[in-house]
């Protein structure tokens, strides 16, 4: 009987077979004369490459010889010849014939920061040339989720088996699992770009303390996110004026925590954090957050999704509030906000306003606010009120003044940080107050430095 030869469904059974005999990672050759090359990775976690592939309707001299080649320009020790009947092995050194040979790989996933990229990186460019959806950053999160999920399950060699219907009916399972509640969006692919997506990520390991940080560079660098995500120099400025306040076993509240970048940093800098609570009121942004803290196995994060400006949260005192603020919204008045005592005078309260007071209720006694503001709040008379509020609760610690462009390309707003430390009882005063002036981004670090050496009784520069 004569067999249909299809090199591509072949490729995907070869490539299935080495991964079984101990040859974790699989290449296409691209501008060289094989097919495919197979690796294993050493203890260093480099790749060591161990056949070279041809994949043939059938065996041919033509087949060999470009086989040969291929081993000495790759120097592997073997060289396979793949056809619809049968998989021949060769050993390089004597090209003749031989039993299939066992591999022994030392790492089983690619955990080099660099080559973790490169993968990251072809694998979304299979997906976004493939799905008809812009949505191919939660196509990847998804991906990463179920494969955590299998590995958590112990099955992660499922993996390999799975068809698209399959992958999006378990996706629902994992969805519910870990509590996920959204719609799970489904774009197909063509099925071979699928188990291409299979056959990629399971090159990478299933949870990675890297991924949210990897994953946030990514989606920082395409500008695909809008205004939920703060700028990375800003993001910096956050994590180093925190991790400068030296505290040990603390708490941290995000009060809108966005995709988490700021949370992510400081979470991923700082082993002092016990916990960092996050509040998140969009709830595909909160999937977002909440898969990339799965992902990346980071268990000091609670997640929440909810309105920090409501008190059914039931929202702990933490040791330092982020505010990271909507910049220039208003709310409407409503029962829920009627008690914010910002929120007596007028029809409007600016969303800004309320944050101010939140974060001033949601810092323990001691703890710090660290705040970005839009510059008009430090000036105009409509946060007069907010602001004494803030002296009346609070010890104005710091001011830093940011270049106008720090939050570009989401807001050009000129913005300011305050760093406030919340009285321990009405009467503590504070002695002096930090001013500082940054005209570029470049100069955020000496802020810093500026400030640390403030806290410790230095002098000012
Ligand atoms: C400027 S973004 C925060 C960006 C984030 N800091 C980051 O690290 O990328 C502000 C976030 O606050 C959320 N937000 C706005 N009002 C909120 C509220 N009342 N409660 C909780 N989250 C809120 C928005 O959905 C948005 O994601």
């Amino acid at each position: 009987m004569k067999t249909n030869f299809n090199e591509q469904n072949l490729e995907l059974t070869v490539i299935k077979n080495l991964k079984e005999n101990g040859l974790p990672i699989v290449r296409r050759m691209e501008f060289r004369n094989a097919d495919l090359a197979a690796y294993t990775l050493n203890e260093k976690g480099d790749l060591v490459p161990e056949v070279v592939v041809e994949i043939k309707k059938e065996p041919s001299k033509e087949a060999q010889m470009q086989l040969m080649r291929s081993a000495e320009s790759l120097q592997t020790p073997y060289a396979l010849l793949a056809t619809p009947d049968r998989l021949i092995w060769f050993e390089s050194s004597t090209f003749l014939p031989i039993e299939p040979p066992v591999f022994e790989t030392k790492n089983r996933y690619i955990e080099d920061p660099d080559q973790l990229n490169q993968v990251f990186k072809y694998i979304l460019d299979l997906i976004r040339e493939n799905i008809y959806s812009s949505k191919y950053w939660l196509y990847m999160l998804q991906g990463l989720l179920v494969r955590t999920y299998l590995f958590e399950k112990s099955s992660i060699e499922q993996w390999y088996e799975l068809s698209q219907d399959n992958y999006f009916e378990l996706l629902e399972t994992v969805y519910k699992h870990y509590e996920i509640d959204h719609y799970v969006e489904k774009p197909k692919m063509p099925e071979r770009a699928f188990q291409q997506f299979i056959w990629k990520l399971d090159e990478i390991p299933p949870i990675y303390s890297k991924y949210n940080e990897i994953i946030l560079n990514h989606m920082e660098r395409n500008g695909s996110t809008g205004a939920h995500m703060t700028s990375p120099p800003v993001k910096d400025l956050f994590t180093d004026i925190i991790n400068t306040l030296n505290l040990n076993r603390f708490s941290v509240l995000d009060m809108g925590v966005g995709y988490g970048t700021i949370a992510t940093s400081l979470l991923n800098s700082n082993n002092n954090i016990e916990k960092l609570t996050a509040i998140e009121k969009n709830p595909s942004i909160f999937g977002y957050y909440k898969m990339l803290n799965i992902v990346s196995g980071q268990n000091k994060s609670e997640v929440v999704l909810g309105d920090v400006l409501s008190s059914e949260n039931n929202l702990q005192e933490a040791d330092v509030v982020v505010v990271d603020p909507p910049l220039g919204g208003f709310q409407e008045k409503r029962d829920d906000i009627s008690n914010f005592q910002v929120a007596t005078e007028g029809r409007t309260v600016s969303t800004l306003d309320l944050f101010m007071e939140r974060a001033t209720e949601l810092a323990s006694p001691g703890g710090y606010v660290v705040a970005l503001v839009p510059e008009s709040f430090l000036f105009n008379e409509k946060s007069n009120f907010t602001r004494s509020l803030l002296k009346d609760r609070m010890i104005i610690e710091s001011i830093i003044s940011l270049p106008p462009h720090s939050l570009k390309p989401y807001t050009s707003v000129k913005v300011s940080m305050l760093i406030l430390r919340k009285k321990k009882h009405k009467k503590e005063t504070g002695e002096n107050i930090l001013l500082a002036n940054c005209e570029t981004i470049d100069q955020f670090p000496k802020a810093v430095a500026g400030y640390k050496n403030w806290k410790s009784g230095g002098d000012l520069e």
